[in-house]
């Protein structure tokens, strides 16, 4: 069975492809085969976060409107045999798709042994929201730790249950320091005032903007924090229980814990 994951915010730049790209790296780390859908026609971008761009010769559209077929269109990756990627068009409008179009590549991908797709969703909540929310059995809502973003997600959240797709919270560009000075959101208020669950915290990173720039996710060949924070939510996609040490817990909220 096919798990069909949609990665939305509402709020645009909060980090939807870097998310996609990172999560599928770090599961076909684990050996699943996984598909990667730019659902954001007229404005791709997951090609150049992955380094495939160069690769592109058909996108989603041509394989809707028959064109090509859904395995010319797909791009392998280059370092992992398991990955593989479907650009969006330039140079279409979001409304020249339909939610049956992309239920349909999803189906065929599903027929074709691929144990993830994962939708990068555009930004806000119109028609490109709706027809990747529309093709996802799951969502993953991405949001930074700033009141617009908060606002947004819980706005995409309450659109996500009336179309009955469950989600779950990832919390993007994290500083602990500044939350433990109260210059921003602790991780733990942003859960609480979502009020889903939290798949996982990934810092705020330098690495992850030349991982961008040169097409590599750090999920890939990234040292710091945010390649650590993906390998847990791949884990915790798959089921593991796995404690986020990349968020840190301060030690008084350690003794505290040891105390109670
Ligand atoms: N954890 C992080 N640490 C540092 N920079 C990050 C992090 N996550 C994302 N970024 C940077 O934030 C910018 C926006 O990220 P990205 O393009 O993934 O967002 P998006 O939500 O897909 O945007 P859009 O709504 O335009 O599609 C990029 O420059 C990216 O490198
Ligand atoms: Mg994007």
């Amino acid at each position: 069975m096919v798990r069909a994951i949609v990665i939305t915010s509402g709020k645009g730049g909060v980090g939807k492809t870097t998310v996609t790209a990172n999560i599928g790296a770090a599961l076909a780390l684990r050996e699943r085969k996984v598909a990667l859908i730019d659902t954001d026609i007229g404005l791709r971008n997951l090609d150049v976060v992955m380094g495939l761009e160069n690769r592109v010769v058909y996108h989603l559209l041509d394989v809707v409107k028959g064109t090509c077929h859904l395995d010319q269109a797909l791009v392998r990756d280059k370092r992992l045999q398991k990955l593989y990627m479907l650009a969006a068009s330039q140079h279409h409008l979001k409304e020249d798709l339909r939610q049956e179009d992309i239920k349909e590549v999803v189906q065929k991908l599903a027929e074709d042994g691929f144990d993830y797709v994962l939708l990068d969703s555009p930004a806000g909540i119109e028609t490109g929201f709706r027809n990747a929310a529309s093709a996802a059995s799951e969502a993953i809502v991405v949001t930074n730790p700033e009141v617009s973003a908060i606002r947004d997600a819980d706005r995409v959240i309450g659109l996500l249950s009336s179309m009955s797709v469950p989600c779950k919270l990832v919390l993007n560009r994290y500083d602990r320091s500044r939350a433990r000075t109260g210059r921003m959101l602790e991780s733990e208020d942003v859960k609480e005032i979502l009020g889903v669950e939290l798949l996982g915290v990934v810092p705020e990173d330098r690495d992850v903007l030349g991982a961008s720039n040169i097409g590599v996710p750090v999920a890939i060949d990234g040292k710091g924090g945010a390649k650590k924070a993906f390998t847990l939510i791949a884990g915790r996609i798959e089921g593991e229980q796995a404690e986020d040490t990349t968020e840190g817990k301060g030690i008084w909220n350690r003794i505290k814990e040891l105390l109670s």
